[in-house]
């Protein structure tokens, strides 16, 4: 069983998307054992606690300086003992230990389809702002791995939403999500628990089920 942790700052709209297809099935060997935030006022920790899992808050009001929040927030998250770490509206720069500790072992769900409208500044809204105001015709949702980068390692899956032309950046940002990420963060964390995904120069390679031929006749 796949022990995941995943790290919100938010609503956890994501974090209700995994939950639900654990309980439903659609993905298979993985618990989320903790879900940690850097927000007291997260919704996403009212999620867990419904769910009956540990919600952990690590805040940096509660530390001197970044390097102390960092160090607690690692070691909390060290604590949960989790073999993925899962990025869910996770709004905080990860400090570069974590990174190297967790090599990847770390997934994030970015509403764009990288590497348009990502790096840094890009977040939440802000990326669908960018989107609208380039015009973009179609945008979408990543997966990727978490490297030393702002929204630079390797991608594992993809999904493209059409832009409508009547678009604000809020019914954007509600069709990306419904459309994109709900599907395919919980599909990246299944696939992760099945084996089915190495990292390999870089890049994320996926071992899909094959598909049986069709024997003659059938
Ligand atoms: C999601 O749209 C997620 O893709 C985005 O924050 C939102 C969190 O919503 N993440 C980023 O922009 C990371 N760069 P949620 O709390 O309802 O899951």
């Amino acid at each position: 069983m796949l022990r995941v942790a995943v790290c919100v700052s938010g609503g956890g709209t994501n974090l209700q998307a995994i939950l639900d297809a654990i309980e439903g099935g659609t993905v298979t060997n993985a618990q989320v054992v903790s879900v940690i935030s850097n927000n007291p006022g997260a919704y996403a920790l009212e999620r867990a606690r419904r769910h009956g899992i540990e919600g952990i808050c690590v805040s940096p009001k509660q530390f001197g300086s970044r390097g102390e929040f960092n160090r607690a927030f690692l070691e909390k998250l060290d604590g949960c003992e989790p073999d993925l770490v899962v990025l869910a509206g996770f709004l905080v720069v990860l400090p570069e230990m974590m990174v190297r500790k967790y090599k990847n072992r770390i997934i994030n769900i970015h509403p764009s389809l990288i590497p348009s409208f990502c790096g840094t500044g890009y977040y939440g809204l802000k990326v669908h702002e960018g989107a609208l105001a380039r015009g973009v015709k179609v945008t979408g949702a990543t997966v990727h791995f978490v490297d030393e980068g702002t929204d630079t390692g390797p991608i594992l899956l993809q999904q493209p939403v059409m832009v409508r032309q009547d678009d604000t950046p809020q019914s954007l940002q509600r069709r990306v999500m419904e459309e994109a990420e709900w599907k395919i963060l919980p599909r990246a964390i299944d696939l992760i628990a099945n084996g089915k995904v190495h990292v390999e120069g870089g890049k994320a390679v996926i071992r899909w089920e094959e598909t049986p031929a069709p024997v003659d006749g059938e």
